[in-house]
């Protein structure tokens, strides 16, 4: 059967790079054609699929558009508002607008294919002339986690479909961290479900990062295999202290400002009983000519376990931890370094009770969050933790073996056929 009628892609050894010949209406794109159905507001993804001398293929692929010419868009989701602004990339790096075109499909190519929680690239078409570039991936077709009713701010998704979703989540950032690579957008629109729902994989590598030094520290080795990441002139030190992401799901070490002090978070307990009232307004102070600003915290793959936490509430209470879309974007900072979460008096769309009698599960729960949403990054439970904690292994058949085969190592060595079977079976 030829590749493209099977709905299950083959991904290819190395995601190639070619360049669009034909591009008839907008529709026609060397050999894909695309729908005009945008899978998302405001982002340029359409479901597209294969055409070949034998016909049409079934529509099992995307086509995402990231164009790196039109700054209008790109203030939009990289607002320069940072602690520290960047120097300008010097001569011998690309410029920003195409680094960050590059550092996705670097990213993507260097993870595609190569496990089961991250998105399949199939290749990328450049469009030197109109400055865009056309990744061709595979469709998800089940869609962006949804975890809110917007009629109602109430949880949309069942306890144990939430669990399910940190699961696989856990084990594509597992994966990433290993590997030296920061995501810095998690949140449940980047986590898509595949066609029958059975599981979710991380996508949009538009403002991560690879540091050499987290892939040293994970593996002891500086290098990754994964050659297009050692291309250190994509990942410069400086761009992980701008402030790259989605407002409310930034880690407080990412929206610290030099005078700011992220208050060290109290238990779960507390925080049932802490009240969200209106913070203090927050002074930038300025900085003079070449003042050099103090050091914030450290900049760590812990910024992702914090976004993680935030997507987690997100997905049990329906609402969001800190601020809400309207708070305006200094007020939310001030909240995030200094203000509390507070859970709601039930969990998930089918109600568990969080208060006053605490059942295990929610008590188990709400430590896993409490961990997870520290405002420290010193103290923030740390991945395998999260992969380890009762809760997360609650249902699996063989948690130790699960743990052992889902690493990435166990992985990398031959154990994917194992995964496959144990991802299947929970
Ligand atoms: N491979 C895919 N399969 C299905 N839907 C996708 C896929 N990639 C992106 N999308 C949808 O498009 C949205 C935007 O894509 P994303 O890569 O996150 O772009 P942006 O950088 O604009 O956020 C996602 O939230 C998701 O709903
Ligand atoms: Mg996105």
């Amino acid at each position: 059967m030829a590749f493209w009628k099977s709905n299950h892609l083959q991904p290819p050894d190395v995601p190639t790079t070619t360049t669009l010949v034909e591009n008839n209406g907008g529709r026609v794109l060397n050999q894909y054609e695309r729908t005009d159905i945008k899978l998302a507001r405001g982002a340029s993804v359409y479901p597209c699929r294969l055409r070949t001398v034998d016909g049409l293929g079934p529509y099992n692929l995307v086509v995402k558009y990231v164009t790196y010419g039109d700054p209008a868009k790109r203030a939009r989701k990289f607002p320069t508002k940072g602690r520290t602004a960047s120097p300008d990339p010097s001569p011998s790096r690309p410029a920003t607008p195409v680094r960050n075109l590059y550092r996705e499909i670097a990213i993507l190519k260097a993870c595609s294919g190569r496990h089961p929680s991250i998105v399949t690239l199939f290749e990328v078409i450049s469009d030197a002339r109109y400055k865009k570039s056309l990744l061709v991936m595979e469709f998800l077709d089940g869609g962006s986690v949804q975890w809110r009713d917007p009629a109602e701010e109430k949880p949309l998704l069942l306890v144990e479909q939430t669990r399910r979703i940190m699961r696989d989540v856990v084990l594509g950032l597992e994966f990433l961290h290993f590997h030296g690579i920061i995501h810095r957008d998690l949140k449940p629109a980047n986590f898509v479900y595949v066609a029958d729902r059975t599981h979710v994989k991380l996508i949009d590598f538009g403002i991560s990062h690879y540091s050499a030094s987290e892939r040293k520290a994970m593996a002891n080795k500086p290098e990754s295999p994964l050659a297009p990441l050692n291309d250190s002139s994509l990942f410069p030190e400086s761009d992980l202290r701008r402030q790259f992401g989605t407002a409310p799901f930034m880690a407080p070490e990412v929206v610290w400002f030099p005078g700011s002090q992220p208050s060290s978070s109290p238990n779960s307990a507390a925080v049932t009983s802490a009240s969200l009232s209106a913070p203090s307004s927050v002074i930038l102070p300025s900085l003079s000519e070449g003042q050099v600003p103090p050091k914030g915290p450290p900049l760590t793959k812990a910024l992702d376990i914090w976004s993680l936490g935030v997507s987690f509430f997100c997905m049990l209470f329906g609402r969001i931890p800190f601020g809400d879309e309207t708070t305006n974007r200094i007020h939310l900072n001030n909240i995030i370094l200094s203000e509390e979460w507070v859970p709601e008096w039930s969990m998930g769309f089918d109600q568990v009770p969080t208060t006053p009698l605490k059942p295990i599960e929610a008590s188990s729960i709400l430590g896993l969050l409490d961990g997870m949403l520290q405002k420290d990054p010193s103290k923030r439970i740390d991945l395998s933790s999260i992969k380890s904690h009762t809760w997360m292994l609650d249902g699996i058949a063989n948690p130790k073996e699960w743990i052992r085969v889902t690493t990435p190592r166990a992985y990398e060595a031959g154990f994917q056929g194992w995964f496959q079977r144990l991802q299947d079976r929970v």
